[in-house]
């Protein structure tokens, strides 16, 4: 899997904030961003001392100052805007990835996934503004479009949070636009680091809800390429969309314990048989734009993105892009190397 085209970004002496800098894309970002550009700052933004003492080490950072990295840490929580607004000083871009994920936790406990969700966004929001920040870009999933948990209904206010956001800045400069993809590959928490430690604790069988079940699939590095190709982009007001293939998650047991047999276990509350990234009722605002699909606001806040739009093609109205009806799957042959690579 082809990561996208950064070639246009160019974060050499900026400062980043990264809130969630610690979680499964945060450190991809990181490692990304050290290896392929010169920041002048790269902010790891969460609350957990422990995620950022592992991290730190992992990196080659030491908390004595003499450390020769652009790598900073910082505890904070996005539920806290005046911590938001102290590490966003001076601050260039925003990458927003802080969030709660699981859709059972959000389902059992729906104002912690609210607080952190919801009012994280607003306060990310309100301080990117406060710090005139160049540039905030929001990451999303498909499980905001149609929502049927809160997880998904939560970024998908979050989502409309940060698009709105572009009528808040008025004179500032601040753009805000989001980023929504699919289910990552070895992110933490997911099916695969699941179905491997079924397989290393010798279970018997690795439970599959639903042998139809299909997702959109996205590798770490694909995702950090994306985001960083879209703080180029963005005008304010976009959700970019990347095209990707899918694959049965059937499959993807298959692949990673062939010796294992499956076991339908059915589906569990708030999951989706297919998940979609465009719906039929964005299709009316979506450009295909190549590598992507880019939806404009429904309220236009940016004559720019007007003209950008218009190098894309509008989609047909009534398209959807749903992961069983993709025209892209991922091949066992093609699991296979990725697999390596997780
Ligand atoms: N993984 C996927 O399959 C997937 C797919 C589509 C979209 N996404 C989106 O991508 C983003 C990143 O996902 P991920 O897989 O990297 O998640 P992750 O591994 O669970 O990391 C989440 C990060 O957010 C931090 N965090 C959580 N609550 C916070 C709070 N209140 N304040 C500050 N930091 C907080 C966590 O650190 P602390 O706990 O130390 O605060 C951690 O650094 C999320 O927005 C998610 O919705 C993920």
């Amino acid at each position: 899997m082809k990561c996208f085209d950064v070639s246009k970004t160019d974060l050499n002496g900026k400062d980043i904030l990264v809130t969630g800098g610690t979680g499964s894309f945060g450190r991809a970002f990181c490692r990304f961003v050290l290896d392929n550009f010169k920041p002048r700052r790269l902010i790891v933004f969460s609350r957990d001392e422990d995620k950022q003492y592992l991290m730190a080490n992992d990196f080659g950072f030491n908390y004595t100052g003499t450390h020769n990295t652009p790598l900073r840490f910082f505890i904070g929580d996005v539920r806290d805007r005046e911590r938001l607004e102290i590490a966003m000083r001076d601050v260039d871009c925003v990458v927003h990835a802080a969030a709660l994920k699981h859709v059972p936790t959000a389902e059992y406990n729906p104002m912690e996934c609210i607080r952190t969700n919801v009012n994280g966004a607003e306060n990310v929001v309100n301080a990117a503004i406060a710090n005139n920040v160049e540039t905030v870009v929001a990451l999303s999933t498909d499980k905001a479009v149609n929502p049927i948990n809160l997880y998904g209904a939560s970024k998908l206010a979050a989502d409309k949070i940060f698009i709105a956001a572009n009528n808040l800045s008025g004179r500032r400069r601040t753009r805000f636009s989001v980023v929504r993809y699919g289910n990552v590959l070895g992110s933490r928490g997911s099916v695969i680091p699941f179905f491997r430690k079924l397989q290393s604790d010798g279970a018997d069988f690795l439970p599959i809800t639903d042998d139809r079940m299909t997702r959109f699939w996205i590798s770490l590095e694909q995702g950090v390429s994306f985001v960083l190709s879209c703080l180029s982009e963005t005008h304010g007001g976009e959700i970019f969309v990347p095209k990707l293939p899918s694959m049965k998650v059937i499959d993807i047991a298959k692949g990673v314990a062939p010796e294992i047999p499956t076991k339908v276990v059915g589906i569990r509350p708030g999951e989706k048989l297919h998940e979609m990234m465009l719906s039929e009722e964005e299709s009316r605002f979506t450009y295909d734009m190549g590598d992507r699909y880019m939806i404009v606001p429904e309220i236009s806040f940016s004559s720019r993105l007007k003209e950008v739009a218009q190098r894309g093609t509008p989609v047909e109205e009534g398209f959807q892009y749903a992961s069983h009806k993709n025209e892209r799957w991922i091949t066992s042959e093609e699991f296979k190397d990725m697999l390596c690579l997780i």
